[in-house]
């Protein structure tokens, strides 16, 4: 994964916006290190996490009116990477054009930031909802899984986990026998399954859910959107629509950023912290699961026994593994 170019040319989730302003914050993506901070305009710079100076990692400076000093012997950059002032050098003495960062693609979206090391070779997934005022979008923070990427798409694309990884949550109400998956183009660019879950409604649960019964009825679709996102819609009898976004990024090949945002289109009167908790509950028993599991997710299409309930993640592991080798 971290060896495949093609990684490099798609938008991918390091933080959080709150999370940087105004920074310095060091992330990593793909095995390299980054710095972000809020330029002085209020846009994101984002660079090597390396001062061309002598390598003082630039997240250990200070950021002040959007620009950032290096920790070490204060050469300061400003918007765009460029470098401003080298505190060091005679006065009218040129700034080298090398002393100016090598910036790389960072933008804000969805409440998320996402960087691209490389030209994007395609946008960041669409999310239509974000758009849409009846819905309301709640960000849950990003958190670092010891996990690699491709082993928790394969897991939020698979449904037939839940009666044993969720029995704590919302599984302890599933058949385990999954109904034949079929695969579909879903709306904005996602490809997956449609499928009807019984899911337990404990009392927990029924913020999110909206409903006082023990058991409720989800309408519901997974699908994802390469590389690494995974987007599962959950539409209950009552109107409401929760929408859930997975996001999974390399940090290396083990270990992962992982964040969800929800969109819903409730009456906005439960606190946020409230509507989430019962997620972050069945996103842990993914994540204990997860940490179990040791190295990457085989990529060759016979290295794993799958059967007929593992459509989606086998599909997804297809393609996937076609845009890696791109
Ligand atoms: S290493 Fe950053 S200013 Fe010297
Ligand atoms: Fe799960």
């Amino acid at each position: 994964m971290l060896s495949s170019k093609a990684m490099r040319t798609h938008w991918q989730v390091v933080a959080s916006s709150t999370d940087v302003s105004p920074g310095p914050l060091g992330v990593r993506l793909l095995g390299d290190d980054y710095v972000i901070w809020r330029g002085p305009e209020g846009d994101l710079v984002a660079a090597p996490d390396r001062c061309p100076h002598r390598e003082a990692p630039l997240s250990a400076g200070t950021v002040e009116d959007g620009c950032l000093s290096c920790v070490y012997h204060g050469w300061t950059f400003a918007g765009g990477g460029r470098c401003s002032d080298v505190p060091s050098a005679d006065e009218g003495v040129p700034i080298p054009p090398k002393a100016n960062l090598s910036t790389i693609g960072v933008t804000e979206k969805y409440g998320l930031v996402w960087l691209c090391p490389a030209e994007p070779s395609a946008p960041i997934p669409e999310m239509s909802v974000d758009s849409d005022p009846s819905f309301r979008r709640i960000n849950t923070g990003v958190a670092v899984w010891k996990v690699s990427a491709p082993r928790m798409v394969d897991n939020f694309l698979d449904i037939s986990h839940f009666p044993y990884v969720h029995v704590g949550t919302f599984g302890g109400a599933q058949d385990s026998n999954v109904p034949p998956i079929e695969l579909v183009d879903l709306d904005d660019g996602y490809h997956g399954y449609r499928y009807e879950v019984v899911a337990k409604n404990p009392e927990e649960a029924q913020k999110t859910s909206g409903s006082a019964e023990s058991v409720v009825e989800r309408v519901m679709t997974t699908g994802f959107h390469l590389p690494l996102a995974v987007r599962s819609t959950i539409a209950y009898e009552t109107g409401l629509v929760h929408i859930i976004l997975l996001l999974a990024t390399p940090i290396d090949e083990v270990t992962s950023y992982f964040t969800f945002v929800i969109w819903r289109n409730d009456d906005f009167d439960v606190p946020a912290e409230d509507v989430i908790q019962f997620d972050r509950a069945i996103g842990e028993e993914d994540r204990v699961m997860l940490e179990r599991l040791s190295g990457e997710l085989p990529m060759e299409r016979t290295a794993l026994v799958s059967v007929r309930a593992d459509k989606a993640s086998v599909e997804w592991r297809r393609r996937f593994a076609g845009l890696l080798e791109a």
